[in-house]
This record gives C-alpha cells, sequence and structure tokens, in this order.
C-alpha cells in the first residue's frame, strides 16, 4: 500500500488495522518489521496520502476500493486441520465490510486463498439486501521478502481477476488503471477470477518445486561426488529450465510455500484429485527430509554424539534480509541439535528477537547472541542457516582459534569459500558437494 501511495500522490490510501500497536508503529514512520527500503518509502509518503488508522469501520465507509490483506494461516483444527487455510479472518473482514459500506466498493483479495474463494465473497457480501453493490477482484501479490519494494516497483506482472461481466470488466479497470501509473500495460494481466486466484497457488508451488527438485538432487550429488553447484548452473543454462531458484539449500522457510502447497493439496484432495495431491505433497515431504538429512548430518559426523558440545547457529531468519523466522529451518535444526543435547547458540542481525520467541519453550538449552564472534567462542562447530551476506566476510581464522578442535562447518546455504575454510583447518560439509576434512 505504501508504494501505491508513493507512485500514485493524488490518491489518499489508509491502511486500517485492528492491532493498535502495529498501527503506531507504523504512524511512527519506523516500519514494525524489517524490509530494506521500506522505511523510506513510507516516509515518503506517511502524513501526505498514506494514513494509519484502526478505525476499520470508518475506513470501510469513506473507501471507494477495499485491499483485503487478512493473514489466512493453515487451520489448525477441524476438517482441513494442517493443511486448508483458516479463512475466519477473512471471513470476519467481508462482514465488517458489508456492514459499513453505504455506497458501491470495489473489493480485492489481496491476501493468498483458496481457488473460488472470491465467489464465497461476493456471496457474502450480496447476503444483505441493500442498496450498495459490491465487485470483487482477485490481485495476488507476488512480491518476496527482503526484495519486495524491488519487486512491487517493478513487478514482473501484475495479475487481476475479475468477473466477465460489464461491471466486473469496469472494476477490473479502474484497478488496472492505477498499476498502469507505473507498471507497463504489457505486465498486467487480466483474467477470470479462478484462474488468478489459482495461479498464485501455482506459482507458489512450482517455485517450491525447484527448490525441492534441486535438494532431492544435491543428496545425489554427495553420494555420487557431483557438485550440486555445478549441476546447477549446467542444468540452468538451458533456457527453458532457467538459473534462478536452483540453489541448494538446508531447505525452503517462509510463511508462504509451505502453507500455499499444502493448501493446493487439500483443493486437489477435495475435487477427488488424489494422485495430484501426492505429486505436490511430495515437494513439502522432500523439504523436510532436507532438514533432517541436514541435521543428522551434524550429529553423525560430528563422532555421532553432540551432547554438551557448543554448536554456533549462523542465521535464523527464513532467508537474508528479512527479520522473519515463520517456517525457518533453521528452527527445526536447532531444535533437532537441542534434543541430541546439544548447547546451541544462536546468532542472527535482525531475528535474534523472533528466535527468542520462537526458541522460548527449549530454555537454557539454547543461548542468543548477536555477535557472530562471540557465538563460535568455544564452539565445536558453525552452521550456516541463512545466507546472510556478513557471514562471507568474517574472519575465519580468528574464528577458527577461538573454536574448539577439531573445528566444523556446516554450510546449509553453500555461502563460504569451502576450499579457503579448509586451509584454515575447518572440516567443511557444504550441500551437495564432496565435505573437505582433515578427518
Ligand atoms: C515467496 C515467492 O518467491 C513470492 O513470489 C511470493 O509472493 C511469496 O512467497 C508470497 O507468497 O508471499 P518469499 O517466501 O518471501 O517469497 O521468499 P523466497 O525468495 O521465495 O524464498 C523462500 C525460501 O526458499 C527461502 O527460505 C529461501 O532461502 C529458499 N530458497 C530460495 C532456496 O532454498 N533456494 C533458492 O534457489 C531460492
Amino acid at each position: 500500500m505504501a508504494v501505491i501511495a508513493s507512485k500514485c500522490p493524488d490518491i489518499r490510501v489508509v491502511v486500517a488495522d485492528i492491532d493498535p500497536d502495529r498501527i503506531a508503529a507504523w504512524q511512527s514512520g519506523e516500519p514494525p518489521i524489517y524490509e530494506p527500503g521500506l522505511r523510506e518509502v513510507v516516509r515518503s509518503a506517511i502524513h501526505r496520502n498514506l494514513f494509519f488508522t484502526t478505525d476499520v469501520a470508518g475506513s470501510v465507509e469513506d473507501a471507494d476500493l477495499i485491499f483485503v490483506s487478512v493473514n489466512t494461516p493453515t487451520k489448525t483444527f477441524g476438517e482441513g486441520a494442517g493443511k486448508a487455510s483458516d479463512l475466519q479472518y477473512w471471513e470476519a473482514t467481508a462482514r465488517t465490510i458489508l456492514a459499513n459500506a453505504k455506497t458501491h466498493k470495489i473489493v480485492v483479495e489481496k491476501s493468498t486463498l483458496p481457488v473460488r474463494t472470491a465467489e464465497a465473497m461476493a456471496r457474502i457480501l450480496t447476503s444483505k439486501s441493500s442498496a450498495v453493490c459490491f465487485d470483487v477482484l482477485s490481485n495476488p501479490e507476488f512480491l518476496a521478502e527482503g526484495s519486495a519494494i524491488r519487486d512491487l516497483e517493478c513487478p514482473d506482472r501484475v495479475l487481476i481477476g475479475g468477473e466477465a461481466s460489464e461491471r466486473g470488466r469496469r472494476a477490473t479497470e479502474v484497478l488496472a488503471g492505477i498499476y498502469a501509473r507505473w507498471v507497463p500495460e504489457d505486465r498486467i494481466l487480466k483474467t477470470n477470477v479462478w484462474s488468478s486466484e489459482l495461479s498464485k497457488l501455482a506459482a507458489n508451488a512450482m517455485l517450491a518445486q525447484r527448490i525441492s527438485s534441486i535438494n532431492a538432487l544435491s543428496e545425489l550429488c554427495e553420494a555420487t561426488e557431483a557438485d550440486v553447484a555445478e549441476v546447477a548452473c549446467a542444468i540452468g543454462m538451458d533456457r527453458r529450465i532457467g538459473r534462478e531458484f536452483l540453489q541448494a539449500s538446508v531447505g525452503f522457510g517462509g510463511s508462504c510455500f509451505k502453507k500455499d502447497i499444502l493448501n493446493l493439496v487439500y483443493l486437489c484432495e477435495h475435487f477427488g484429485l488424489q494422485a495430484i495431491a501426492d505429486y505436490w505433497l511430495q515437494v513439502v515431504r522432500i523439504n523436510e527430509h532436507q532438514q533432517e538429512r541436514f541435521a543428522r548430518n551434524i550429529v553423525s559426523t560430528m563422532f555421532n554424539t553432540v551432547v554438551g558440545k557448543r554448536i554456533a547457529i549462523f542465521g535464523f531468519a527464513f532467508k537474508a534480509n528479512t527479520g522473519d523466522t515463520r517456517e525457518s529451518p533453521a528452527n527445526y535444526v536447532c531444535r533437532r541439535l537441542v534434543e541430541e543435547r546439544a548447547r546451541v547458540v544462536v546468532t542472527d542481525p535482525q531475528a535474534l528477537d523472533n528466535a527468542r520467541r520462537d526458541l522460548a519453550d527449549l530454555g537454557d538449552a539454547v543461548t542468543f547472541e548477536p555477535d557472530p564472534m562471540r557465538a563460535v567462542e568455544g564452539a565445536h562447530a558453525f552452521a550456516v542457516l541463512t545466507e546472510w551476506d556478513l557471514y562471507r566476510g568474517m574472519d575465519y581464522q580468528a574464528i577458527h582459534d577461538r573454536m574448539e578442535h577439531p573445528a566444523f562447518c556446516f554450510d546449509g546455504r553453500n555461502l563460504l569459500n569451502h576450499a579457503a575454510l579448509f586451509d584454515l583447518g575447518f572440516n567443511v560439509y557444504p550441500i551437495g558437494k564432496v565435505p573437505l576434512t582433515h578427518l
């Protein structure tokens, strides 16, 4: 929304949320999340045409266009638990809109939702016989964390799903007209509502599938002494495959991939498409396998025991340039190491507060240390779980000196210069490559 405000100074953008603390943080111009460039975009428009409020009812009444961006976590109860989206916040929002709208509104689904949700929203909005009419559009968001501002300012495409009726087309044009202020026309795709909803789930599923594919190959590389980076480069040079999203890793994390695939699986099952559901579920299973494999490798490499050993975890965010730790592989790996009675110390430049919260139930078994040089003090091993740039440029000679020997490096992101670390005396275990070891 901040990007719309900054690109369209003549449009008044009001962000409404029921959480007063969150709104207060935004209002102060200090966003409550870490995202490169976000602060600057917010500050360029705040109090000019960008406003934050807890008055949800009032902002519904005033708006011509309403973007619904409430969260839709995976259901934890009842039918579809563990797979389907929990739509309670979304439905509550539809009802708030219905209760407070006095004039025509275009309602835009921004949250990622199961296919055919817009139809359900339209049904709720027309459930009361009133003079007010609504148009519901689907406009899924494709930004990635860490590069959100760039993705919004220069998107590969903007997708708008609308009804084929005359009114639906008019509503689509209104929204397309806003994006057209900064997005080239040929990147604004107009589809039917269901194609738009499904495309969002499908795009995330295909991206995650690429990561699971390269991660599956990484295990085969380790068994055959092939190098996964060389394989990724060789296959990525085929233009039909492309180079992006072929970085082998400890596994994908984030709030979206797993949730959206499980949602897709649930949809397939709902329509009786079990073979298709099984296919997509395997993408998640391989991701879990990769995380488990990484944790198990740490234990087996360190002479089959990590009891009482200090292990430094470099990075807890699910990817670099964000403080977000949702579904982060680091969470799983830390828990497995604590299960094996290691002493885990977590360091991360942005995600330490979230890490503390996520691992609170593990008590003293995990400590948190902002300075990586202190985290490695007396450690038997360090493991890279997030590809923060800062870990590339550290003084690994000094790190080796501070650690117990033999010193182990487990690089879950293939981020570091493995040959150089080996020369310093480390035993190095990358993903999908032959380990470099003095043992
Ligand atoms: C993802 C999609 O990339 C966005 O297009 C989408 O809009 C967003 O989900 C969403 O649905 O909101 P995001 O989860 O922010 O974005 O981050 P990604 O860059 O996709 O990374 C996801 C995970 O995959 C991270 O843990 C990352 O480290 C991992 N990854 C990514 C790999 O392990 N290897 C790769 O080659 C690429």
